[in-house]
């Protein structure tokens, strides 16, 4: 096998959580670039259908399809029947996610559970569906979305870095216990890029500055800056790596 053969996705079924808008629809996108099958999942099937005919118009593969990642039990349902229409589920992007900034002292219970219950209750019960489904096949890659918040602290995001804080160590625990079953279990951590979610931060100019101050390599990045990490924690070349977060941030962290 040529060694660029293994950075190929062809063959594989994909899903991609939250791929109805920002950086979800960006690896779909980028997935399906590398061959292959998408699942573009989200609960707005309006922008499922619109990222599913972009990739179909440029020749890839990719369906939209409706998913809540907080029906745990739904999740599971959803992930069969792709397996049972396709043949096999070879790649999980557990990238749903969900924000809402509020200083620590005024977070409510509600928002609270909101947060945690699509971040990580949302991502632990999608990887275990992916995970029994790639056990029986003795093959899969299940990538983890962290965050900056993976590794320090952002104020008035306190539930979100517990969720991602989280993040890195289910991805550990994950990765042990799939490595018997040939699943590699890895998590990405990107840094700031500009997408619905991070809009309000852009918006303003005194939370912009401080972002792109801290950014080493001198701007944001886009989606595309992802995209070699993602293909490469989703295919054959990363068969040996497993339980790690790679930070894609321009140089963020180590600063
Ligand atoms: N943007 C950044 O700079 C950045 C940096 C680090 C990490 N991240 C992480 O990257 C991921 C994507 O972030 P983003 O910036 O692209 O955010 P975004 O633009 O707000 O997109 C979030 C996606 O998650 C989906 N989602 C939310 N709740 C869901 C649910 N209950 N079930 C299924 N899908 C759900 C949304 O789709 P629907 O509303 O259609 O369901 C949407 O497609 C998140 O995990 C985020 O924490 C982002």
């Amino acid at each position: 096998m040529n060694i660029l053969d293994k950075y190929s996705l062809a063959g594989k079924v994909a899903v991609v959580t939250g791929a109805s808008q920002g950086l979800g629809r960006g690896y779909a996108a980028g997935l399906a670039e590398a061959g292959a099958h998408v699942m573009c999942c989200a609960r707005n099937m309006e922008g499922l259908r619109s990222v599913a005919e972009e990739i179909v118009a440029k020749g890839g593969g990719a369906e939209p399809i409706a998913l809540d990642v907080t029906r745990y039990e739904e999740t599971g349902k959803i992930f069969e029947t792709i397996k049972n229409k396709h043949g096999s589920l070879d790649i999980l992007v557990n990238n749903a996610g969900a924000e809402e900034t509020a200083d620590f002292v005024d977070v409510t219970p509600s928002q609270y559970d909101r947060i945690m219950d699509v971040n990580l209750k949302g991502a632990f019960f999608a990887a275990q569906a992916a995970a029994r489904i790639m056990a029986a096949q003795k093959k899969g890659k299940i990538l983890n979305i962290g965050s900056l918040g993976s590794a320090v602290g952002l104020a008035q995001s306190s539930v979100y870095c517990g969720t991602k804080g989280g993040i890195v160590q289910m991805t550990r625990t994950m990765a042990i216990e799939l490595a018997p079953s040939n699943i590699q279990v890895n998590a990405l951590g990107p840094g700031y890029f500009r997408t619905p979610m991070t809009e309000p931060f852009f918006q303003d100019p005194a939370h912009r500055k401080w972002i792109e101050e801290r950014i080493p390599a001198g701007r944001v990045g886009t989606v595309e800056d992802l995209l070699g990490a993602v293909i490469f924690l989703c295919g054959d070349a990363s068969d040996y790596l497993t339980g790690q977060i790679l930070y894609v941030d321009g140089g963020w962290l180590a600063s």
